[in-house]
C-alpha cells in the first residue's frame, strides 16, 4: 500500500513481476554502451521491496556494465524499515553500496500509522542498528509538516534522530500532491508550524556540527551526498528504471512511470523515454540558476545569467531572499522558508509582478 503523501512511481501487489523489471533495467542500461559513472543512486519507490536475489542480480548487473560498485565515489539505496531486512542488508553490502538513505519520516508511532507507514520507530531503530554494523554511512528522512504533527512532535523525532548519530539528514516540509490520499482529502499543511519545526531543526542541526549544504539536507561534513550535489550543479546522469529522470548530451528526460509500458517498451529494444526537454538560451539559464541556488553556498553566476535575470536579481534582493556579494549569488535564510518563490523567477513567464 502506498503511503498516504506519496506520489513518486511506486507499484504495490506487482510483486510477481519485479524479475522481469530487473531484467529491463539491465537492459535499459545496454541501450546506454560506454557510459562512465562515478555515482550511482538507487530510488524509488522503495528499491528494498526488491527480494535479497533479485538486489544482487540489478546491482551486480550494473557493476558487470559500469565497474564495481566499490570503485564509485559513492552508491546509496533508498531503504525502508518496513522491507530492509538482515538478507537484503546484507545483499547491498555484498554488492558494494556505500550509502543507505533510510525513510523514517517521523518516530511517532501514531503519526507514522496516520501517515500510512507500516513500520514503527522500534523497526526503524532495529534496522538502523542492522545497517550501521554492515558499515554503510546512513542518511535519515524526516517529514514536517504532517498532519496532527505538533512542534515538539518534529523536536522529538529529530531529537530521536540525532540519538543514533546518522551521518546525514533529509527533512522534507509536505507537500500535499493530488494524485495522493492526501490530496484526496484536501490535507493542509500549516506552513506557520512548518517554518517554526524547520526553524528549531535548522538551530539544532547547526548546534550538532550539521552542515546545512542544500534546502532540506543536512551532513556531518564530508558526508554530503556526491550523486544529488550532483543534480543541482547540472551534472549529467543516466536514469534507468520506471519514472527515472536522466540528464544527458543537454537534454532531461523522464523514464514511463508505469511498469507495463516501461517494461514493454525496454523488452522491444527501445529507451522507454515518456518525455524530453531540452533546454536553450534564457530557459536554460534560468534552470541552472534555480538549481544552483539550491545549494545553500549558492552559485557565481556567469555575465550571461546576470544579463538574463537583471529585474529578478535585483527584485529578490531588495526583498532579502537572496544575498548578492563577491559575485556570489546565494538565499539568505529568510528564503528558506519561501525558496519556491525564489526559485519561481527563473522559469517562465519571466515577468511577474513582486
Ligand atoms: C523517493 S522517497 C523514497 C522513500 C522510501 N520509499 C521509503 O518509503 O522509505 C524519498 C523521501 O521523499 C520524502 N517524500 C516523499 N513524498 C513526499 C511528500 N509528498 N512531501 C514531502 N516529502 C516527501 C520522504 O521523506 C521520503 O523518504
Amino acid at each position: 500500500m502506498k503511503c498516504f503523501y506519496c506520489d513518486f512511481a511506486a507499484f504495490s501487489g506487482q510483486g510477481g513481476s519485479m524479475d522481469r523489471y530487473v531484467s529491463a533495467i539491465l537492459a535499459e542500461a545496454d541501450l546506454h554502451p560506454g557510459r562512465a559513472v562515478d555515482t550511482l543512486y538507487m530510488g524509488g519507490g522503495t528499491p528494498t521491496e526488491l527480494s535479497a536475489a533479485q538486489l544482487t542480480r540489478l546491482l551486480d548487473g550494473l557493476a558487470a556494465r559500469f565497474g564495481p560498485l566499490g570503485g564509485l565515489r559513492e552508491s546509496t539505496v533508498e531503504a525502508s524499515p518496513e522491507t530492509a531486512d538482515a538478507a537484503r542488508l546484507d545483499a547491498l553490502a555484498a554488492a558494494g553500496v556505500s550509502r543507505l538513505s533510510l525513510g523514517l519520516q517521523t518516530a511517532s508511532d501514531r503519526l507514522l500509522k496516520s501517515i500510512g507507514r507500516q513500520h514503527t520507530f522500534a523497526d526503524f531503530r532495529a534496522v538502523y542498528a542492522a545497517a550501521r554494523v554492515r558499515g554503510f554511512a546512513l542518511s535519515v528522512d524526516l517529514m514536517q509538516g504532517l498532519p496532527g504533527q505538533s512542534k515538539e512532535d518534529a523536536a522529538a523525532d529529530l531529537e530521536a534522530v540525532l540519538d543514533l548519530a546518522p551521518d546525514h539528514l533529509s527533512i522534507y516540509t509536505l507537500q500535499v500532491e493530488d494524485r495522493t490520499l492526501f490530496g484526496k482529502r484536501e490535507i493542509e499543511v500549516d506552513t506557520d508550524l512548518a517554518r517554526e519545526t524547520m526553524e528549531t531543526a535548522l538551530e539544532r542541526l547547526a548546534a550538532e556540527g550539521f552542515v546545512h549544504y542544500e534546502v532540506s539536507n543536512f551532513a556531518r561534513p564530508g558526508f554530503e551526498s556526491l550523486h544529488n550535489t550532483g543534480y543541482w550543479v547540472d551534472r549529467p546522469g543516466l536514469g534507468l528504471g520506471c519514472g527515472a529522470a536522466g540528464f544527458l548530451d543537454g537534454a532531461r528526460t523522464q523514464n514511463e512511470d508505469k511498469l507495463t509500458p516501461y517494461v514493454t517498451r525496454v523488452e522491444r529494444g527501445e529507451k522507454p523515454v515518456k518525455s524530453a526537454e531540452r533546454l536553450e538560451g534564457r530557459e536554460k539559464l534560468g534552470e541552472t540558476m534555480l538549481l544552483g541556488l539550491r545549494m545553500l553556498e549558492g552559485l557565481v553566476p556567469t555575465p550571461a545569467m546576470r544579463a538574463a535575470f537583471v529585474p529578478q536579481l535585483e527584485r529578490l534582493c531588495s526583498r532579502g531572499l537572496i544575498a548578492d556579494e563577491g559575485g556570489r549569488v546565494k538565499l539568505t535564510r529568510e528564503s528558506l522558508f519561501v525558496a519556491n518563490e525564489v526559485f519561481r523567477e527563473f522559469v517562465p513567464p519571466w515577468e511577474r509582478t513582486p
